[in-house]
């Protein structure tokens, strides 16, 4: 059991934001929060320190970690080469929700990336997490800062949770803005290809680069042999206790369906997850709604926060609403479908 420091921090003034700082640059583990959601971090460059990432989280070691770093200045000692098309994604969208995959350089520790030959770096918005990696002065390792296979969090209540007395020092700050882990784009190949879909939409990074590839696992309707790029992508993850069950359809065929699926599992303690539109439809249940679907950035900042909510509930199965896959959709859905271990109705 470790004793683990934990400190509210509102403001990147804050003094004790250069205690975390030395505490990470001397080899311990630091939780923080970020703009996507709450990352566990160590030195990059010690490989003892990140070893106490895969242990504080009971993570796979063949699954690598992403390098945050304070500024662009910080990249180039890191990788071999970065292309024009990783050039603009980086002037369009660091700091951000954004990760991009390169050539691996020979300075971060090798269990970062195991055994890979590339490096995923991102640059985060968040003040506290920016101020506290540049305190730091070197690369941090920071994978989302849960048990590993529970959502990820997003608030500093779900960090304490899962790591009090595993990792050195917890930050708490605010609900983490975006909710759902960056976007992830391997930048080796041309066209570059979506790993992951989060925060940043392909309609953004098209905008900026032209067409890219999209990873076939992600697409819904292959079949699960299909090995993700992302080693990470392939474990069950973002699952509550709870069986999820995702409905998707108009709103109509959704709620009859919702309400046909009451009837089937009755005597089981049933949630139901969904949107403003259709909640008053559910309002004796089990419910919590996610936000309106007029902003769907509400929807995806509410999501894994109300997956754990479910499980304090302790409810048997949740039955959550489907969205449409436009925009930052994608990445909710890409999620969901996650929780659901691909156990989607469509009506
Ligand atoms: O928003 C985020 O990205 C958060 C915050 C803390 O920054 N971090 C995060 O890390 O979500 P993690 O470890 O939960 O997810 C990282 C994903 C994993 O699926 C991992 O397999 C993949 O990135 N990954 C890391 N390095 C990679 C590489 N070199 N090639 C392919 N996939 C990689
Ligand atoms: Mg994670």
């Amino acid at each position: 059991m470790k004793d683990t420091k934990i400190i509210e921090i509102k403001s990147v003034n804050d003094i004790e934001l250069v205690e975390a700082a030395r505490i990470l640059r001397e080899g311990g583990t630091v939780a923080f929060p970020t703009e996507t959601v709450y990352g566990l971090g160590a030195n990059a460059l010690i490989e003892k320190a990140v070893n106490q990432i895969f242990v504080a989280k009971g993570r796979p070691d063949d699954n690598p970690l992403i390098v945050h770093v304070a500024s662009k200045d910080d990249v180039d000692d890191l990788i071999t080469g970065v292309s024009n098309k990783a050039k603009k994604l980086m002037d369009a969208f660091w700091p951000g929700p954004l990760t991009l995959i390169f050539k691996k350089g020979k300075l971060v520790a090798d269990n970062v990336t195991a055994g890979l030959d590339s490096l995923a770096i991102r640059i985060p918005s968040h003040p506290i997490a920016n101020k506290l990696i540049e305190l730091a002065g070197v690369p941090i390792a920071a994978p989302s800062a849960n048990i590993s296979g529970k959502p990820s969090p997003t608030e500093g209540k779900h960090v304490v949770l899962d790591l009090v007395g595993k990792v050195d020092c917890i930050i708490i700050s605010d609900q983490s803005e975006v909710g759902l882990e960056s976007t992830i784009m391997d930048m080796t190949q041309d066209p570059p290809m979506l790993l992951r879909p989060g925060g940043v939409t392909i309609e953004n990074i098209e905008g900026i680069i032209g067409e890219i590839a999209v990873d076939p696992s992600l697409e819904e309707k292959l079949e699960g042999h299909i090995k993700p790029r992302a080693p990470g992508m392939k474990y069950i993850h973002y699952s509550p206790k709870a069986e999820v069950i995702v409905i998707q359809g108009n709103p109509t065929n959704l709620v009859n369906k919702i309400n046909e699926l009451k009837e089937i599992y009755k005597g089981k303690k049933i949630g139901v997850m969904c949107s403003d539109e259709i909640l008053p439809y559910f309002l004796e249940d089990i419910h919590i709604s996610l936000g309106s679907k007029s902003k769907m950035e509400d929807i995806a900042a509410n999501l894994f926060k109300a997956l754990r909510e479910f499980d304090e509930f302790g409810v048997d199965i949740v039955l959550a609403e489907g969205y449409d896959t436009l925009g930052i959709g994608k990445a909710i859905m890409n999620r969901l479908n996650k929780a659901a271990g691909f156990n989607i109705v469509k009506v």
